[in-house]
């Protein structure tokens, strides 16, 4: 059977790409379903509306390009069909013109970093801005510490919008994850209100939150985002909030999680948090530019 390429239509052609993601997962791959959700449904429509294509065979898709233009392409193909990378590098060709190009996977990913290779694309220094993949099993969690009068508890449902959005918007001094944005979020494959946590504050402010996404196949949870509003930094809110994430994920059935912060010297307190509860960095996306 023929691969035959077209373009992305609309949210089940998402949960398409996230079957493949789901179908090849492993340490080694820098995919998950919850950060293709998130990194589609995070901002209102048009600022996410990024050319993305899907390589089918036979009404099964074998390969997905998400290009956010205009320089960086995220993509995940298929190993059984090692034709494709130069096929999705030739879309991607087309799209960038003449302008540089940018692609970031992991350094276990061989037969990609082959393929950028093969094209002229080169390794950036070591010191840009890269993230470190960090791994947790969840059959020794502590228990989240919270100062008096805060409490750490799962979002609700709608009735939380509100200040759900709030505290992201405070945490990240950013605007572009709306009311709507979330909204449509929630009801997106694998949301669940269970792992959403948030740190409500003696006032009635959410303070810190930690969302957590499941992947049930391979029982792993993808932290992303946790922030926590300036005004309540340094309490160990961020701490406590993962940590109560973290024990609702081993609940619905998660044997391990994994988080991805930046890993280069210009970024690192995240970092330092999520090793502070024990995560461990197993891999690091570097930049190969054109
Ligand atoms: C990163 C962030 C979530 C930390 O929130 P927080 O509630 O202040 O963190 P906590 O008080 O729980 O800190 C836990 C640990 O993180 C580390 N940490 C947190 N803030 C730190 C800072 N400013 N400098 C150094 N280490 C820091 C420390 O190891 C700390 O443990 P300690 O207090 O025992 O030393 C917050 O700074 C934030 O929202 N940043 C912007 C959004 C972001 O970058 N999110 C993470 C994306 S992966």
């Amino acid at each position: 059977m023929a691969v035959t390429m077209r373009k992305y239509e609309g949210v089940r052609d998402l949960r398409a790409m996230q079957e493949l993601t789901q179908r090849v997962w492993s340490l080694a791959d820098p995919h998950h379903v919850g950060d293709l959700a998130w990194g589609r449904f995070m901002f209102p429509a048009e600022q996410a509306d990024w050319p993305i294509a899907l390589w089918e065979d036979d009404g099964r898709v074998v390969a997905w390009a998400w290009a956010q233009l205009p320089d960086d392409l995220r993509l995940q193909i298929d190993p059984a069909y090692p034709g494709l990378p130069a096929e999705v590098l030739d879309w991607f060709d087309e799209l960038a013109g003449d302008g540089t190009r940018e692609i970031n996977p992991l350094d276990a990913q061989n037969d990609v970093r082959e393929a950028l290779l093969k094209r002229g694309y080169e390794p950036v220094d070591d010191d840009a801005p890269f993230f470190a993949h960090h791994v947790r099993e969840l059959d020794d969690l502590p228990d989240p510490v919270l100062p008096e009068g805060f409490t750490a508890r799962a979002v609700r449902g709608v009735e939380d919008l509100d200040r759900r959005v709030a505290v992201h918007q405070a945490a990240w001094n950013s605007t572009k994850v709306t009311r709507e944005s979330y909204g449509t979020l929630m009801t997106v494959w694998p949301y669940r209100t269970g792992l959403d946590w948030v740190v409500e504050a003696p006032n009635g402010h959410f303070a810190s939150n930690c969302l957590i996404w499941y992947d049930d196949v391979h029982r792993v949870g993808l932290i992303e985002p946790v922030g926590t509003d300036p005004e309540f930094r340094r309490l160990g809110l961020a701490r406590a909030v993962c940590l109560a994430a973290l024990h609702a994920l081993a609940e619905a059935g998660g044997e391990r999680a994994i988080v991805c912060p930046r890993g280069d010297a210009a970024y690192p307190v995240p970092q330092e948090l999520y090793r502070g509860m024990g995560f461990r960095p197993y891999g690091r996306t570097r930049t190969y530019r054109r």
